[in-house]
């Protein structure tokens, strides 16, 4: 299109603060691309229209910026994990990169839009005696919650997570944070702990539930 055809297209559209005004939905586009795709989300879950089917895969290093969109929306909601800061692109990456051999992490995406992920990492380093045990963190933006995205990423971790070995999944999960608790219970997870007062909040100090699978 000629340069001056595009400007007077760009001339000719209402105000921003006006459309902003008159539109059922304002995304706002200030923030990274993935933060973006979130707020589409979240819009087209609020006008009542059905979420297309999740696709599920393995992620790589190129999915750190929607990872990092994803993390930072659930620390902001607050009450929900132990995490207590946001974190950059940046860090996420250098965090995909800095994962041991075996571990997995797995993405769930709505069209082109990451909107929610799993993380399966061995549980300690220091000895080789646990070798088979490995926690598990999950994690899906609340728009998209209660589409079976959490279900569906758990069936492909779960079976990486087995063929690399693990035969046991622990998550430690808040204790003010019911959902999950149901969440974990409905994969199988059993209770099988209680730490107290371990995640300090403004509200004070939170009890951590400790929970097991036997994969
Ligand atoms: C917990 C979480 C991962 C669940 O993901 P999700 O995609 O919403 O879960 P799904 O839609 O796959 O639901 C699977 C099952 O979990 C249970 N479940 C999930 N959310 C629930 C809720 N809010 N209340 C009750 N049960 C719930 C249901 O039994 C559901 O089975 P159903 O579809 O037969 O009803 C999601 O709520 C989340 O990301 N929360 C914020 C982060 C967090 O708390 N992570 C856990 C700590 S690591």
């Amino acid at each position: 299109m000629p340069a001056e055809e595009a400007r007077r297209r760009l001339k000719a559209q209402m105000p921003a603060a006006q459309m902003a005004a008159e539109a059922n939905l304002v995304i706002d586009t200030n923030g990274s691309y993935a933060e973006t795709g979130l707020q589409v989300v979240a819009g087209w879950v609020e006008l009542g229209l059905a979420l297309p089917a999740p696709e599920v895969r393995a992620a790589e290093i190129a999915d750190a910026d929607g990872i990092a969109a994803i993390l930072n929306a659930v620390v902001r909601e607050g009450g929900l994990t132990a995490l207590d800061r946001t974190y950059t692109p940046a860090e996420e990456r250098a965090y995909l990169r800095g994962l041991p051999d075996r571990s997995v992490m797995t993405l769930a995406r709505v069209g082109i839009v990451t909107a929610g992920f799993q993380i399966v990492e061995p549980y300690a380093a220091y000895t080789g005696a646990m070798d088979h045990v490995a926690t598990v963190g999950t994690y899906v933006v609340a728009s998209a919650r209660g589409h079976g995205l959490g279900a569906a990423m758990s069936t492909q971790t779960f079976n990486r997570a087995s063929a690399m070995g693990f035969t046991k999944l622990v998550a430690a999960i808040r204790a003010d944070n019911a959902a999950a608790q149901v969440f974990y219970e409905g994969l199988g997870f059993r209770p099988c702990g209680r730490l107290a007062r371990q995640v300090a909040t403004s509200a004070g100090a939170v009890d951590q539930l400790l929970y097991e699978l036997f994969l």
